[in-house]
C-alpha cells in the first residue's frame, strides 16, 4: 500500500484556481445543506496555553463528491517573532470504502485558500450583487486570499481601502496585492476610513477569546456586508447586534467556542451558510440590508479543497509515493 505525499510546494505547483475552490466551497456547503455531510465540531489541545492550539477537523462528504479527511492544524500566536506563519498543519486524505489513507498535503495553502472561498461564497447570498468598493483590515495571509476571493467573485471591483496596524505588513500588502487583483489597493490610516463607504469590509486581525473590537454599528452603509475571518475580534457589540442578518458557517462550531467563553457578546446566527446555500432559508432580501458572515472556517471547506488537489495531483503526477 502507497500513499501520496504532496508537499507545500507541490500544492501550489498543481496551481488550482480561486474559482475552482469558490466553486468546490459551495458545493460542500450545499451539501452541508442537505445533510450529505458529517462533521463533529473541532477537537481541540493547548500545549502553552492560549495562544497556541491544535485542533482536529475531520470530515466525510457524501453525494458525488464521496471525500473523508481530516485536517490537523496548528496555531500559535506568537510563530511571528520566530519569522513562522502563524497557522501550519496537515490535512489526510481517506478512502471512504476502506477507510486507508491515500495521501497526505500540507495545509496552509488549503486553510487560506478556502476560507477567502468561505467568505466569497457567504458575498454571493448574503453580499451587495456588484461590489465597487471593498476594505480589508488586517493584511496578513488572510487578507490576502479574501482579497483575491473578492476579486474573483465581483467583477467590477475598483478600489480595495487596506488597514493593519503594523506599517510594513500595510505596505507589503498593498505593493504585493495591486499587482494580483489588478485594482487599485490603497492603505489607509484607520480602520474608519477603510470601512466607511466600503460595499463588503473582510476583517481578519486578532481572534482572542476576550476581544478588544473597535468597528461600529455606524461605519456600516446601508446594504454593505461585513465578513470577519477574525470571529468577533474586530466587531463591536452593537455592530454585531445591529445588522439584519448574521449568518455563520456552522452552528455546532459557534456552540463549540461559546462553551469555551468566545463569541460572549454575539446574538444566535438566523442560519448556517449551508441552509442558505441549500435554499433553506433566505439569503439577502433587500437592496439595503446590512449582513454579516461569521466564517469560522470547517472541516468541510478543507475536505472539498484537499479533493480538488487530491485529484489534480494523481491526473498530473504530481507528488512523492510513500509506503504505508
Ligand atoms: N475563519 C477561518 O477559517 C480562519 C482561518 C485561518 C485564520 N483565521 C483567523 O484569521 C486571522 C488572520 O490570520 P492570518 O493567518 O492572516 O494571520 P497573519 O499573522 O498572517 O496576519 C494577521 C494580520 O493582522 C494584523 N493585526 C494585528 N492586530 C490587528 C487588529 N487589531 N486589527 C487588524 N489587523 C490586526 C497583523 O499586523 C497581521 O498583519 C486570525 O484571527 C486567524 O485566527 C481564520
Amino acid at each position: 500500500m502507497k500513499l501520496l505525499y504532496l508537499s507545500r510546494a507541490d500544492v501550489e505547483a498543481l496551481d488550482v484556481s480561486m474559482g475552482q475552490v469558490i466553486d468546490a466551497v459551495e458545493a460542500g456547503f450545499k451539501l452541508k445543506g442537505e445533510g450529505k455531510t458529517q462533521m463533529p465540531p473541532k477537537t481541540a489541545i493547548h500545549p502553552r496555553g492560549d495562544g497556541t492550539f491544535l485542533h482536529a477537523m475531520p470530515a466525510y462528504i457524501g453525494g458525488d463528491m464521496d471525500l473523508a479527511t481530516l485536517k490537523w492544524v496548528g496555531g500559535a500566536d506568537d510563530n511571528h517573532k520566530l519569522g513562522l506563519p502563524t497557522i501550519s498543519g496537515l490535512i489526510v486524505v481517506n478512502d471512504p470504502d476502506t477507510m486507508f489513507p491515500l495521501a497526505i498535503m500540507d495545509c496552509i495553502w488549503v486553510t487560506a485558500m478556502r476560507t477567502g472561498a468561505a467568505n466569497a461564497v457567504a458575498m454571493k447570498y448574503l453580499g451587495p450583487p456588484d461590489a465597487q468598493q471593498v476594505a480589508v483590515l488586517g493584511c496578513g495571509v488572510q487578507g490576502r486570499s479574501n482579497l483575491v476571493a473578492m476579486a474573483a467573485h465581483y467583477p467590477n471591483i475598483k478600489r480595495c481601502r487596506a488597514w493593519d496596524p503594523n506599517a510594513d505588513a500595510l505596505s507589503k500588502y498593498v505593493g504585493e496585492m495591486g499587482e494580483r487583483v489588478g485594482f487599485e489597493v490603497e492603505p489607509v490610516d484607520s480602520p474608519e476610513s477603510a470601512v466607511r463607504g466600503s460595499d463588503v469590509i473582510v476583517t481578519a486581525g486578532l481572534s482572542p477569546r476576550d476581544p478588544e473590537p473597535y468597528i461600529p454599528f455606524e461605519w456600516l452603509e446601508p446594504g454593505a456586508m461585513a465578513a470577519p475571518v477574525d470571529y468577533n475580534g474586530s466587531w463591536m457589540q452593537d455592530a454585531l447586534q445591529g445588522v439584519d442578518k448574521l449568518v455563520v458557517d456552522d452552528h455546532a462550531q459557534m456552540d463549540y467556542y461559546r462553551n469555551k467563553g468566545y463569541f460572549a457578546n454575539t446574538p444566535r446566527p438566523c442560519a448556517d451558510l449551508g441552509e442558505v446555500v441549500a435554499g433553506l432559508k433566505p439569503g439577502r432580501e433587500r437592496d439595503d440590508e446590512i449582513t454579516m458572515s461569521m466564517c469560522m472556517g470547517i472541516a468541510v471547506d478543507d475536505c472539498v479543497t484537499a479533493g480538488i488537489l487530491y485529484k489534480a495531483a494523481r491526473e498530473r503526477a504530481v507528488g512523492t509515493e510513500l509506503p504505508l
